[in-house]
């Protein structure tokens, strides 16, 4: 008898939380996230701090008080304390010795990262996975740098990465698809709704989607057409709209894929194919402006404000979890699922 989504996905979670222990190498702000999202869906992590300052307590701050909002905000029955206990903190990296998987989440520099892999691998047997968190090396250059290419994969995780159910998994060119498919059927388990990169390419799948809304954003303002505030306003509006309920193919499907055909003939020559680094960004960036962060970024910020937008962001994104799971949540699982199996 043919087993259904949903027992697939329970047998699925047992194999996964039996499946033994998880590394993460690399706690600073993504690092912290990604364990508290592995601990809260019930996985055993061994969090290894490879810096000094990593080992301060920020990073066990953080994922403590990830762990409580999650409780509170009913992401987790679990209380946090207990969940806290399936974490071993070291800075050894042979403490990652049984882990089935490891995921580098280091600085985003090559040289960091071609250390980290061989520090991984000298203690690691040598059918352990191991991951990278990379924004935008890409995965076959990665690969190079391991003695057993073939082990290798992208996993792009979005922060807070305990909030979001967006996770990617990237295939390099050495990395076997049978092992990626089987990843990203996992990473349901985790409570994600994965996407699988196929083939290699720079900025994964939503980088690439990102960065050319950016790119038309600067080419508006730079060009007079619109405000800083206005392109914010019409993006949150109308994208915002629609995007946690489904993607842009769902959504032509949904609103007439005949008027986007008609459209995009006169209007795909016309959009912005700049190539350089919009000078809007450049000039902020070369004085040191890090948003929220300093409080100079596209808006100035004073400490006040800075504070309730993190804040207002933070509770918007358990909002967003709360919905999208509501709505769509089980059928783009079923879909995504399905997907995997047919191919
Ligand atoms: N921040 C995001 O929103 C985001 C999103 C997706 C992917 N990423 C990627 O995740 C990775 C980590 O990013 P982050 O935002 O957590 O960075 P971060 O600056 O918060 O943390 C970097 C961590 O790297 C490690 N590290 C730094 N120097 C090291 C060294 N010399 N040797 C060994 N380890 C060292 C430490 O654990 C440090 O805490 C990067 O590859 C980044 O591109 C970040």
């Amino acid at each position: 008898m043919e087993r259904t989504f949903e027992q697939e996905l329970r047998k699925l979670s047992m194999e996964v939380k039996d499946n033994g222990i998880i590394g993460v190498v690399g706690l600073g702000l993504m690092g912290a996230s990604i364990v508290s999202s592995l601990l809260i869906n019930g996985q055993k992590v061994i969090a290894l701090a490879p810096i000094r300052c990593d080992l301060d307590m920020t990073a066990k701050k953080r994922i403590k008080k990830s762990l409580q909002e999650c409780n509170a905000q009913g992401i987790t029955d679990e209380h946090p304390e207990d969940l806290f206990k399936n974490m071993t903190f070291t800075s050894s990296y042979a403490d990652l010795k049984g882990c089935w998987i490891v995921m580098e989440c280091v600085s985003e520099n090559l040289k960091i990262k071609k250390d980290v892999y061989q520090k991984i691998e000298k203690v690691v047997a040598d059918n352990v996975i191991i991951t990278s968190n990379t924004s935008a090396i890409p995965i076959s250059i990665l690969q190079e740098h391991l003695g057993i290419p073939e082990r290798f994969f992208g996993m792009h995780w979005a922060e807070p990465a305990y909030t979001t159910r967006f996770l990617e998994i990237i295939c390099g060119d050495k990395s076997p698809a049978k092992i990626g498919k089987k990843l990203h059927k996992i990473a349901i388990a985790w409570g994600k709704e994965p996407t699988l990169v196929r083939k290699d390419i720079q900025g994964f799948i939503t980088n690439r989607l990102m960065y050319s809304l950016y790119r038309e954003a600067f080419y508006l303002v730079e060009n007079g057409y619109a405000t800083i505030e206005d392109v914010d306003r019409a993006c949150k509006n109308d994208a915002g709209h629609w995007l946690t309920f489904c993607g842009p193919f769902r959504y032509m499907d949904l609103t007439g894929l005949q008027a986007y055909h008609a459209v995009m003939k006169n209007l795909f020559s016309d959009l912005s194919t700049g190539t350089q680094v919009p000078k809007l960004i450049d000039d902020i960036a070369k004085k040191g402006g890090n948003g929220v962060f300093n409080g100079k970024g596209f808006y100035d910020y004073t400490t006040e404000e800075a504070k309730a937008w993190e804040e207002a962001f933070e509770k918007f994104a358990f909002d967003i979890n709360r919905l999208s799971t509501k709505y769509m949540a089980e059928t783009a699982a079923i879909s995504s699922y399905n997907m995997s199996e047919k191919e």
